[in-house]
């Protein structure tokens, strides 16, 4: 007998495909600024939200998204807000920040919290608030920037984190090793040095380094802890 699909799971197909063709056409136009092809996959948004779906304290906990593209890691953040959690979803793409507007809307990924969610459309480096956030989830392309817009935005990132509050961000496995025999060597070495400014970083506020394979292409994330004083 023929498998049959529900309702539910067409229209939740059909939405990630409307998130993934917007994202090609992006990538497409803007590679520089949207450094992938395809969104993140459920297993990356999962593993980028570890902070939010594990945690043992209920304490409310203000969250801000850098670079949420067509949605993939907002929608695993909404689904896993607590009831009086904020979040900022922040895209400085005005096409992919109005799509992301409609998801946050009439997705039904957002039922439970859309109310304390909102959109900016804007760069991450333009986005504060009072009080600071607990958690920041950042999917910037950092491997297409130079080390002085990578230091820029880490940095605006540790002024409006609260002290002890997280910072999780993502890049992709062997971009470059692949520039070493592709690219121009200005890009390698534009690109050797941005990775020098998140090694920084991650030496000085590292918590946890993780791999996910399920991806495409697979990536890393790093876990980062700005010290309570
Ligand atoms: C690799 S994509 C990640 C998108 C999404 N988070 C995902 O995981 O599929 C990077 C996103 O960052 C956005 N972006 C790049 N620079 C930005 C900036 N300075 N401020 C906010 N968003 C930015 C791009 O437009 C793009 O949507």
């Amino acid at each position: 007998m023929a498998a049959t699909q529900s309702p539910t799971h067409t229209l939740r197909f059909d939405s990630r495909l409307r998130d993934a063709k917007l994202f090609l056409r992006e990538a497409v136009r803007t590679f520089r600024a949207t450094g992938s092809v395809v969104p993140s996959s459920p297993a990356l948004a999962a593993a980028l939200t570890r902070h939010l779906s594990d945690r043992s304290d209920p304490a409310p906990l203000a969250i801000m998204e850098g670079g949420a593209g067509t949605g993939p890691v907002s929608r695993a953040i909404a689904r896993h807000m607590g009831p009086e959690d904020t979040a900022d979803l922040v895209e400085a793409n005005a096409e992919m920040a109005a799509h992301l507007q409609g998801l946050v809307e009439s997705d039904t990924d957002f039922d439970a919290a859309r109310d304390r969610i909102r959109v900016h459309a804007a760069p991450v480096q333009e986005v504060s608030r009072d009080g600071g956030y607990d958690l920041i989830i950042s999917g910037l392309p950092f491997a297409n920037f130079t080390a002085e817009e990578v230091r820029g935005v880490l940095e605006h990132y540790f002024d409006v984190l609260k002290p002890g509050g997280r910072l999780s961000f993502f890049g992709y496995l062997y971009t470059k090793e692949v520039k070493a025999v592709i690219a121009p060597r200005e890009d390698y070495l534009r690109q050797a040095r941005s990775g020098w400014v998140v090694e920084e970083y991650v030496n000085r506020y590292g918590t946890a380094t993780e791999r996910v394979v399920a991806n495409v292409p697979p990536a890393w994330i790093h876990h980062l802890r700005k010290p309570l004083d």
